[in-house]
């Protein structure tokens, strides 16, 4: 019900987020990932959507259910995220990057599950980076509007807008990592060319409300 009275904001606006964490195979059953559980992307995904947006969910490994009419693409690596958001970003007005992307992937993945030896050394992992896809979209020659986060563990009024230069994007979104992974609640401070500004304390549906507002009053 509150979902059909969200003014349209964002009518006719083509929306593509980038969601969850990634998954970094190191064999068959075992990886590498992070504990970004997704709820603050799928609830802007979601938010959009209500604000008359058409919108695009490009989703890492979550256990979250789809937002209703919004159309989602479901990937484990970083390299499969970066591909389906190069896909897709052509005829879109905003980029959200909401994913907590893994930096790094295990070079040569083993096709076999890795056994314990009678020798007893563990295996050495060797990593490789991922692309930076919020980076990548951003230096795109036709980049649409680009929003950055910024989960850190202290310091986000310096690394928040540090990030926000070197990513080169109008608005990064910053917040604390033990204070918003996995919990329905989370605090938020907006980045830009003119300061800071914190969103309060709330529900992660209410801040990707206030959210999208913030980002079509920027458009
Ligand atoms: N991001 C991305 N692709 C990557 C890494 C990050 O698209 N390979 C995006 C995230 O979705 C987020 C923003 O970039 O919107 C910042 O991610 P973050 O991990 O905080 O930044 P990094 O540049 O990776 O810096 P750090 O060393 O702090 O992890
Ligand atoms: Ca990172």
């Amino acid at each position: 019900i509150v979902a059909a009275f969200q003014p349209k904001l964002l009518a006719g606006k083509r929306v593509l987020l980038t969601a969850g964490p990634t998954f970094e195979p190191i064999d068959p059953v075992r990886g590498i990932t992070n504990l970004s559980s997704g709820k603050m992307g799928f609830a802007i995904a979601r938010a959009a959507r209500e604000a008359g947006a058409q919108v695009t969910l490009v989703a890492g490994p979550t256990a979250l259910p789809t937002p209703y009419g919004v159309s989602r693409i479901d990937v484990q690596t970083a390299q499969q995220m970066h591909d389906a958001v190069l896909a897709q970003v052509g005829d879109k007005d905003i980029f959200v990057a909401v994913a907590a992307v893994a930096d790094w992937r295990v070079v040569g993945a083993s096709e076999q599950k890795l056994k314990k030896t009678a020798a007893g050394a563990p295996p050495q992992l060797q990593l490789e980076p991922n692309p930076d896809i919020l980076a990548t979209v951003a230096a795109l020659p036709n980049r649409p509007y680009c929003v950055g986060f910024a989960a850190e563990s202290e310091n986000l009024a310096q690394y928040g807008e540090e990030k926000r230069q070197r990513k080169n994007v109008p608005l990064l979104i910053g917040n604390i990592g033990h204070q918003t992974f996995g919990r329905d609640d989370n605090e938020l401070i907006l980045f830009e060319d003119s300061g800071q500004t914190t969103l309060a304390r709330a529900t992660k549906q209410e801040l990707a409300r206030q959210l999208v507002a913030a980002i079509a009053r920027r458009i």
